[in-house]
């Protein structure tokens, strides 16, 4: 596709490095849930730990999202992509609630086997959302900046 303007290489690289910190806390609280060994408070506490680290992570870069920035441009240069990001920041309160879900689960529930085998599954669909949620961003960037990002996988 020939680019009609050309990107904005600083917003653009803050999104992909945004995604990119979330992806990796998306990744500590999976290794923490597959750390080896038995069901012990001490893991209990390090997976708790990361999942609110990403929890709060998630909250700002939400609350950025929501203010402005990549988003609101895409529409500006392309406005057709004004319903498509209505519908992403949509999405966003209940991406906050699955995580919660999964957090307010895990420190209420005895910690036995079940507990966590139910929160590991939780937090894996949680994932699969928030992994879907960015593809969405990501192409309504790549669409509003027309500029190819290989940001699709
Ligand atoms: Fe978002
Ligand atoms: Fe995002």
């Amino acid at each position: 596709m020939s680019s009609i303007d050309r990107s904005d290489p600083v917003i653009l690289g803050h999104v992909l490095a945004e995604h990119r910190d979330l992806f990796n806390l998306m990744l500590c609280v999976r290794s923490s849930f597959a750390a080896a060994g038995g069901l012990t408070p001490d893991r209990r506490a390090a997976v708790l730990a990361s999942l609110h680290h990403l929890r709060d992570h998630l909250c700002d870069h939400f609350n950025q999202e929501e203010e402005g920035g990549f988003l609101e441009e895409s529409v500006a240069r392309m406005p057709r992509l004004s319903a498509a990001v209505r519908s992403i920041l949509c999405q966003h309160p209940a991406l906050l609630a699955e995580l919660d879900r999964v957090i307010a689960d895990l420190e209420s529930a005895p910690a036995d086997a079940a507990s966590w085998t139910r929160a590991d599954h939780a937090f894996e669909m949680f994932s699969a959302h928030m992994t879907a949620h960015e593809r969405s961003e990501n192409a309504v960037v790549q669409e509003g900046y027309n500029e190819d990002l290989g940001l699709m996988e």
